[in-house]
């Protein structure tokens, strides 16, 4: 039977009791478990592999949200983030999508788009169509490069080009669309870009300069959507103030940054716990926010006729399973297998949804009670934490310092000494 990521007060479990919870869902090993207990699960001699000049790291804490159920689909999302809340905030966000069903996502082909720079190109127009004309030789050149991928089912698919105007001359780009299948895409974009430069320089007569793939991959994209009851988000004030924030948003793009911003606070979080490139998911998604000119949103909430909130995105996710980070890190690995994706469609479809209910939870916050009193909620009981305090001590210390509004380590070593006293 399927299991559910359905788990109420994960939060209050102890790291070993979250790990067996981990293991029952995800068929975690000891080994596994035990890497993820070992602050970062990574050598040097693997660290050595992957940058240059290490000297150590910077470990991030993994958490993981509760509670997605996603095209029918349980899921237990793995995020590395420094920020607190967050992981929360999806978890809840999560919850309240589970009674009308949850997130339904979808995505398009991973087709990554790598640019071919011309310039000196003395009939760019004219030179654009003997391009395209000759786009059978491009591709094939393109697909030798890379015959795993070929063999696989993906490879370049198709050749474009544009003419730009610019202070320095006019530039003929070509651009290869590459199906990347499950990987990110970029070492094999950027292959197959270098590979067939000297195919243009000849056809142009121009002289190439840039080789390389654009991180706005409009064409993979990933798209979500959830319906959530005016009950169980609130009450139909709560999905007013929600609607209200998005228009707020689309209105000025000040809270328009935030608004993603928060959205990506949930994407970059999943990213980096398997071990994607999060500078090229940042980029894509700003970047898919300002394509009309001016920057927008990337999710979108209404009221339905019912008073019921409905909300979407749709962004681009150049996310893989395979190659670079997602496998040379361990604790990529083990994200993925706690996330139990099979493919990079997949996994950005996840993505999506994180991203949803990362930006449910922060307006609904915003609309309520403010986003404070969750921040504080979490700030108070990691002092309770560091205090000493543990279990229940923990959560009763955090309350009293939240009622009290003194969110202070002073004041959570008194309260420790005065509640840890006392029978519970
Ligand atoms: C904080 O990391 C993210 C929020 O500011 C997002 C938002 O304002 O929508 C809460």
């Amino acid at each position: 039977m399927a299991k559910s990521s359905e788990c109420h007060g994960f939060y209050k479990l102890s790291i070993e009791e979250r790990l067996r919870f981990l293991k029952e869902f995800s068929g975690l090993t000891d080994e596994e478990a035990g890497l993820l207990r070992r602050e970062g699960g990574l050598s040097l001699e693997r660290a050595e592999r992957m940058i240059e000049n290490v000297v150590g790291f910077m470990p991030i804490p993994l958490g993981i949200a509760v509670n997605f159920l996603i095209n029918g689909k349980d899921y237990l999302i793995p995020m590395a983030i420094e920020e607190p809340s967050v992981v929360a905030a999806a978890s809840n966000a999560a919850r309240m999508a589970r009674p009308s069903g949850g997130f339904w996502a979808c995505s398009t082909e991973p087709i990554m788009i790598g640019q071919i720079q011309a310039v000196g190109v003395k009939d760019p127009h004219f030179a654009k169509l003997s391009v395209l004309s000759q786009k059978e030789e491009i591709l094939k050149l393109a697909n030798e490069q890379d015959p795993v991928l070929i063999s696989l089912g993906g490879g370049a698919r198709d050749v474009d080009c544009k003419v730009l105007s610019t202070p320095v001359g006019k530039m003929l780009i070509t651009e290869l669309y590459v199906d990347c299948k499950d990987a990110m895409g970029a070492n094999v974009v950027n292959t197959m870009a270098e590979a067939v430069a000297p195919i243009i320089e000849r056809i142009t007569g121009g002289k190439v300069y840039l080789r390389i793939i654009s991180n706005l991959a409009t064409r993979r994209l990933a798209r979500a959507r959830v319906k959530i009851a005016k009950e169980d988000v609130g009450g139909e004030e709560v999905v007013d103030g929600i609607v209200s924030a998005y228009e707020f948003a689309a209105a000025d793009p000040y809270r328009c940054a935030t608004h993603n911003k928060g959205i990506m606070n949930g994407i970059i979080a999943v990213a980096l716990a398997t071990g994607n490139d999060t500078r090229a998911l940042e980029a894509g998604a700003h970047a898919y926010a300002a394509r009309s000119g001016r920057y927008s949103p990337l999710t979108i909430w209404e009221k339905d006729s019912e008073g019921d909130l409905s909300g979407s995105i749709e962004l681009p996710i150049a996310a893989g399973i395979v190659g670079g980070a997602t496998h040379a890190h361990p604790i990529a690995k083990i994200s993925l297998k706690i996330l139990g994706v099979k493919s990079a469609r997949e996994l950005a479809e996840v993505m999506a949804a994180v991203g949803l209910a990362q930006n449910l939870a922060a307006l609904r916050a915003l609309a309520a009670e403010g986003i404070q009193r969750g921040h504080m909620a979490l700030h108070a009981r990691n002092i309770a934490v560091m205090a000493g305090a543990t279990g229940d001590l923990a959560d009763r210390i955090a309350e009293r310092m939240v009622s009290e509004r003194k969110i202070r380590l002073d004041r959570a070593r008194e309260l420790l000494r005065e509640l840890g006293s006392q029978p519970a």
